[in-house]
């Protein structure tokens, strides 16, 4: 395979692991290279469809059912003799019934994959924690593009839904504390297990009134999981978590949750450790100009300053081209 065959293989291998939208991947591209190179469908298959991560997580029955109808309609242009190969996969995938959890892969630079059991409906179980969202791609792009802001410190993720950016932040930025949270039992079941299915230990759970001295120390991150939420938990029990930095995704999209949201992040900005405040960023897609207006509003009234961090280069994940995202480092005004 040449350069142009090996990366359209490696682009279709990532966007088919994440479930990419299937209209979004290069089939132009493709099918200008199979008149000349018919096996590349093969190559594509197998790396694909039949590939061992596919086989063991796979992204739901739908999307596989999608993609392969799209590979098929692409190679009978080209004109080549039919492949047995295609349509047995075909087969295999219309012969199964689809599940409410699917499996997606986001491949890292490392050339490591954060693989997440995820739901296939956006909203499920009354919550909308159980997908990871854009912008948890893109804070953990932008973490990915900063390590040292993360590298030997304590991190507090609000609002940590299945685990996307905790995870890959684990992966590639060198924490010594990672605490994931969230408030919706579900969500933190699914959380919990999708830490366990990438390989980490969890720590002792902690709750908020339990002293995180206990804990051990040892060179590889210590993740843990916490319920937590922002309605209820004090200032005293965000200070016993001692976190340096602070980070969220994906979680000013209701006007109701901004203000418990915004309160919680005040408290947690006056703990203080060895007489530093806490680091936060808070990563929104915008949808509703509004709500977002409203959530920078509630800021300033709280005496917070916030400001826009630069983009990522958007370069390690896929995203929906038209998604606003904007991240803001929220700090205390002096
Ligand atoms: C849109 S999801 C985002 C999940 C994840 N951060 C992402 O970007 O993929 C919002 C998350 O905020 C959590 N959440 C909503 N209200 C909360 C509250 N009062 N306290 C703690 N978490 C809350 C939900 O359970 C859900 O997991």
């Amino acid at each position: 395979m040449d350069i142009t065959e090996n990366s359209l293989c490696a682009t279709f291998q990532q966007s088919f692991l994440c479930c990419r939208r299937v209209g979004s991947l290069p089939w132009q591209e493709l099918e200008n290279l199979l008149t000349q190179q018919p096996c590349l469908v093969l190559n594509i298959l197998e790396k694909t469809v039949n590939h061992p991560l596919t086989r063991k997580y796979p992204p739901s029955l739908q999307y596989r059912r999608l993609f392969l109808l799209e590979l098929i309609k692409k190679h009978e242009k080209s004109g080549a003799e039919p492949l047995d190969d295609l349509y047995s996969a075909l087969a295999e995938v219309l012969n199964s019934e689809e599940n409410t959890v699917c499996y997606k892969s986001y491949f890292l630079p490392s050339g490591d994959a954060v693989t997440l059991c995820e739901n296939i409906a956006i909203i499920s179980e009354g919550t909308t924690g159980l997908v990871t969202w854009e912008a948890a791609l893109y804070l953990a792009e932008w973490a990915i593009g900063n390590i040292d802001v993360f590298r030997n410190r304590t991190i507090l993720e609000l609002g940590s839904g299945i685990g996307l950016t905790g995870l890959a932040i684990c992966k590639s930025c060198f924490p010594k504390k990672y605490i994931f949270s969230d408030c919706h039992q579900m969500v933190l079941q699914h959380l919990r297990d999708n830490i366990c299915l990438n390989g980490f230990v969890l720590g002792k759970e902690l709750e908020s009134q339990e002293d995180t001295e206990n804990t051990q120390h040892s060179d590889i991150a210590q993740l843990s999981v916490m319920e937590l939420d922002w309605d209820s938990i004090t200032e005293q029990q965000l200070s016993r978590l001692e976190a340096d930095v602070i980070i969220a995704s994906d979680v000013v999209y209701d006007p109701d949750i901004v203000t418990s949201f915004t309160k919680v992040l005040c408290k947690l900005l006056l703990c203080r450790k060895v007489n530093r405040h806490p680091e936060l960023l808070i990563a929104s897609t915008i949808r509703n100009s509004e709500t977002y207006k409203l959530f920078q509003t509630k800021l300033d009234d709280a005496g917070l300053k916030w400001q826009i961090l630069d983009d990522p280069k958007r370069s390690i994940f896929s995203y929906q081209s038209d998604c606003l995202i904007q991240i803001l480092n929220v700090t205390l005004k002096v």
